[in-house]
């Protein structure tokens, strides 16, 4: 799908939030802001004014064409293989371990690295 289809849908949200450009003399006056999201609202539609250049959805297309490809209903099973075995492989005892082995490790590294050196240098 392209993106340029999806992009109304994705905006829609924020032009129906969008303040009118002229404010309405019969219309009561506004309750005093609280704060929040529509205080934000300007800021945000700044932003993502400024995130919607050519050049910024030429690159989302091409994210969106790859997540599309990616997460074809063949791809899902094994996503969600990989998913659940990365679930149950990184149990909070195996990160422990990991982080005890990788910390036992550098200062072996570093060591072997001097004795290569050490080698390396007198050759
Ligand atoms: C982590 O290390 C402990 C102590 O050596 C061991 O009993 C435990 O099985 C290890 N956990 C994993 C996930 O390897």
């Amino acid at each position: 799908m392209r993106f340029f289809h999806v992009l109304p849908l994705l905006l829609a949200p924020l032009a129906l939030a969008a303040p009118e450009p002229r404010p309405n003399p019969v219309a009561a006056p506004a309750p005093a802001a609280t704060g929040g999201l529509l205080e934000e609202l300007p800021d945000i539609l700044g932003g993502v004014q400024g995130l919607l250049t050519k050049d910024n959805i030429n690159k989302l297309d091409t994210i969106l064409d790859g997540a599309a490809k990616l997460l074809k209903s063949d791809n899902i099973d094994i996503l969600q293989d990989i998913l659940n075995n990365a679930h149950s492989l990184l149990t909070k005892s195996f990160v422990d371990n990991t982080t005890t082995l990788i910390g036992d490790a550098t200062p072996l590294v570093e060591d072997v690295s001097k004795l290569l050196g050490g080698i390396l240098g007198s050759l």
